[in-house]
């Protein structure tokens, strides 16, 4: 049996996961330090506004859009709009406050994301993000289908799997040793992840803002895996906030 867990829409707190701590303030959210197997924070939030009008004014093109302030301001929405607008730009504002410097996307799709013939690197795989210096990744999704976490402990290197291994030392040509380790680090192939049977996976959820542990260099949680949703064709597209 699959233990999925959509509680981030569906149950109340107390929530009971064993990497998610909850906030209360996005202060809180930015300043509060990730230790003891913690390495996800959550400010639940059920946000007001029509954001999925905004996505109808976008007409966005196949693949990822970011959006600018000026062009968010400048499209003629209702109030409810306006407000989800609101709500995205203060957001941004807040986090930039704080140093960081989120964006916000339209996400219709991506392009050529199941095309990898090697193995899969793509952000609806499961992967862990990576910075040389110390970083976390905020994300919110505004309207559409949420991100996918997964515990650490329920997974495997996808490089690790005898037969995509057996693929990827093929076209290095060469032997399993370090510069096969340096060839899987350059290609991103030592980010992803497959989540083993019974894996524990939970969805981020609409509205809440969340600062998830990245790969760096000294830190003190395993990364955080997580994956955004596979593309429905015909779905509407999705608003987020990342950086
Ligand atoms: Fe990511």
């Amino acid at each position: 049996m699959n233990r999925w867990c959509p509680f981030f829409d569906m149950i109340a707190e107390p929530l009971d996961h064993p990497h998610v701590r909850y906030v209360n303030s996005i202060y809180e959210l930015v300043s509060t330090p990730m230790r003891d197997g913690v390495n996800a924070l959550c400010l639940r939030r059920t946000l007001e506004g029509d954001f999925e009008e905004v996505i109808r004014h976008l007409h966005v093109e196949r693949g990822i859009t970011t959006l600018e302030r000026d062009q968010l301001l400048t499209l003629p929405v209702s109030a409810a709009g306006k407000i989800a607008i609101e709500t995205m730009l203060r957001d941004q504002e807040q986090l930039r406050a704080y140093g960081f410097d989120p964006e916000i996307d339209c996400v219709n799709g991506y392009i050529g994301h199941d095309q990898q013939d090697l193995m899969r690197t793509d952000v609806c795989s499961f992967h862990v993000d990576r910075a040389t210096d110390i970083a976390d990744t905020y994300l919110c999704t505004y309207a559409g289908a949420s991100s996918i976490g997964v515990c650490h402990e329920d997974v495997i290197l996808r490089a690790q799997e005898p037969t995509v291994r057996a693929r990827l030392l093929a076209d290095f040509g060469g032997a399993d040793d370090e510069r096969f380790i340096e060839y899987l680090t350059e290609n991103y192939y030592d980010l992803h992840y497959d989540a083993l049977p019974n894996a524990r996976t939970f969805r981020f959820g609409v509205g809440h803002l969340w600062r998830i542990a990245i790969d760096y260099p000294g830190t003190d949680v395993p990364p955080c895996i997580h994956r955004a949703p596979d593309p429905i064709d015909g779905e509407p597209p999705r608003l987020i906030l990342i950086g």
